[in-house]
């Protein structure tokens, strides 16, 4: 049949009430890569009689094809009907009666043959990893006929057992249903530990019943619209009316939730600095005892917010708290924060001096990691383990202590040598608040990362003995982030990359080809309505000086077949204006500003740039 008169065929079979065939997917666009991946001849015809099959009396089994029909039945309007036994043309769900040891505890193998799907897998977790995949495979449309999902066979486990995305709720408030929709996103591409940052000098998210102002006081700022960090000062008698926490049902809820997805919670709570939420609750647990304001990012800066490691009372506290945290959060690990104290504080303090002489430190370093052993220690009679970021080396780490590396690489290094576990997440590859495009778009954040840099992102630093990474993370800090839609945005697609460097044999990663797999995501996402930035298309610009002393403009597309278009006249460029050849463009005498897009195959895919030298100057 050539191309018209398989139209018309169609359009005959349309209109005549029968059902036309979606295409599918190809396992070339999948992200995480699979460790293997092979296109077979023909498809499988998925309809709305299509079932999905699993073996009787296995509850876990059938938990996970629930969620795979519900997953299906938002991506193509479609719920299929879960049996247990046997039929054909069925996706069928099966643990393998021998374990393979090379798919381990999250491995799975996906078969798709023009007869039927099969997924297979040691445990319930590798299932569900399968069906994740399988629905990468199905495109997101709602289907009214049957779609073609092309033969397949996969076979695929991950690198890291900890691939995590951490969220900040403390600078700004998500709610229940604004977590499990991020959650929701992460499983799509197996992430598996969500860190949830409850609490920090904006807020104290997280209900503790034995200190109830923990919430009633700690989670409610003064209300500012802006840019954090420059709002104005609280007034004298103005109510904190913003913010918000999670009850301690809400918290089950969520981690019920996740746990139904694979997904393990980290909780934060971060001590002993960040605690300026917790201390306006209780002002008696910082050096000082003086009363201070629940931040709002206002341009006074922050108040005391350093817990007094003299002051016996605030372990006998912290006791309580790890303690109710602990019965809420089933995962092995709670993380105690332990980064960015400022220790001047203890430095004035008489009962901080006093723990030093007790306990003979010779330095604040060590008062904290005193500070950290004791969390440990209280961690342990409840069953957890304690991880924290890398300042919890400093002084002296504590025993069995898990570090999460964020200044770089070396904290890692350092624990791992020192025979501890580590955790990546650098700010220079897994800082997802920083911006991913160009900066007069994208504005406010305290730095630049673009998703090309993190596809380069290694975890396991050369000379280091790889047992001790667990894995990696993204981090998603709110101070810049005030609302949900902006989480999504900065999330997603860097999120994906970094999934492919978390869960994808690292022999196979080229950038090139991975872009449009990426891209393959981005359909999915509108079908989800899940907000992304599209700043892959848009080039950095720079200012350089020439040989002659001149200012030239240079572009720096972060994919390749992008055609740039500028103007320095102040008019939108479009792809009849002037076109960039890849040498640094003379800037005409006269001009002060560049406006420029990017166009794809004819047409605009970019965002309007437009930049005053004086800016590129500044650069
Ligand atoms: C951090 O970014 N302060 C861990
Ligand atoms: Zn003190």
């Amino acid at each position: 049949m050539n191309r018209f008169v398989r139209l018309v065929a169609c359009l005959c079979l349309i209109l005549a009430g029968v059902e036309v065939p979606v295409a599918g997917q190809n396992v070339k666009n999948l992200v995480p890569q699979p460790v293997e991946a092979k296109s077979l001849a023909g498809a499988f015809q998925l309809t709305a009689k299509t079932k999905i099959v699993v073996p009787a009396g296995n509850k876990d089994i059938r938990e996970v094809a629930d969620l795979f029909a519900a997953q299906l039945a938002s991506l193509t309007g479609q719920k299929l009907e879960v049996v247990a036994g046997k039929t054909t043309q069925a996706i069928a769900f099966k643990l393998n009666n021998q374990a393979s040891s090379r798919l381990a505890n999250e491995g799975y193998s996906l078969t798709v043959t023009t007869q039927g799907i099969t997924i297979s897998a040691n445990k319930p977790a590798g299932l569900f990893y399968g069906a994740q995949t399988l629905l990468q495979l199905i495109p997101p449309a709602k289907a009214k006929g049957s779609v073609a999902i092309a033969c397949a066979n996969v076979s695929d486990y991950p690198r890291f057992k900890w691939r995590g995305l951490m969220l900040d709720v403390s600078r700004h408030f998500f709610s229940k249903d604004e977590v499990k929709r991020f959650i929701d996103q992460m499983v799509k591409y197996k992430y598996n530990v969500f860190h949830w940052h409850l609490t920090d000098d904006n807020g104290w998210r997280v209900e503790i019943k034995s200190f109830p102002k923990l919430t009633s006081v700690g989670a409610w700022s003064v209300s500012r619209t802006g840019r954090y960090g420059s709002f104005e000062p609280e007034q004298s008698g103005e109510a904190a009316t913003y913010g918000g926490f999670y009850t301690q049902d809400d918290i089950r809820e969520i981690v019920k939730y996740a746990a139904d997805r694979f997904v393990t919670i980290v909780p934060e709570v971060d001590v002993p600095a960040h605690s300026c939420a917790a201390i306006a609750a209780y002002p008696e647990m910082s050096c000082a005892g003086k009363q201070v304001k629940v931040s709002a990012g206002t341009n006074n800066g922050i108040g005391e917010n350093v817990l007094c490691v003299g002051n016996e009372n605030n372990f006998k506290m912290l006791d309580v708290i790890f303690g109710e945290l602990a019965s809420l959060f089933p995962g092995e690990y709670i993380h105690i924060g332990g980064d960015e104290a400022n220790r001047e504080f203890w430095k004035n303090c008489p009962k901080c001096q006093q723990r030093m002489k007790d306990e003979n430190l010779k330095d604040l370093a060590q008062l904290q990691s005193y500070f950290t052993q004791r969390i440990g220690k209280i961690l342990a009679s409840k069953g957890k383990k304690l991880i924290g970021w890398d300042e919890i080396l400093e002084g002296g780490i504590a025993p069995d202590a898990t570090v999460m590396s964020w200044r770089g690489l070396d904290g890692a290094i350092a624990a791992a040598k020192a025979g501890h576990h580590a955790v990546m997440s650098p700010t220079s590859f897994c800082y997802l608040d920083y911006l991913q495009g160009e900066k007069n778009i994208e504005r406010n954040s305290f730095g630049f990362l673009r998703a090309k840099r993190i596809y380069e992102f290694e975890p396991v630093p050369q000379g280091v003995d790889s047992s001790y990474i667990l894995g990696g993370q993204g981090n998603v800090w709110c101070e810049f982030i005030p609302n949900f839609r902006r989480v999504e945005y900065m999330t997603w697609p860097r999120a994906l990359v970094l999934s492919e460097i978390l869960w994808s044999p690292k022999k196979n990663r080229s950038w090139d080809e991975f872009v449009p797999r990426m891209e393959a995501q981005f359909p999915r996402f509108d079908q989800a309505e899940v907000n992304y930035a599209t700043s892959i298309y848009d080039p950095e610009i720079a200012m350089v000086k020439s040989a002659d002393g001149d200012s030239r403009i240079v572009f720096t597309p972060e994919i390749k077949g992008l055609d740039i278009y500028y103007t320095f006249d102040c008019t939108f460029p479009d792809k009849f204006s002037a076109k960039y050849d890849g040498q640094p463009i003379k800037t005409p005498k006269g001009s002060s500003e560049i406006w420029a897009i990017t166009y794809r195959d004819g047409k605009p895919v970019g965002r309007l740039l437009v930049i005053t030298f004086d800016e590129l100057k500044r650069r």
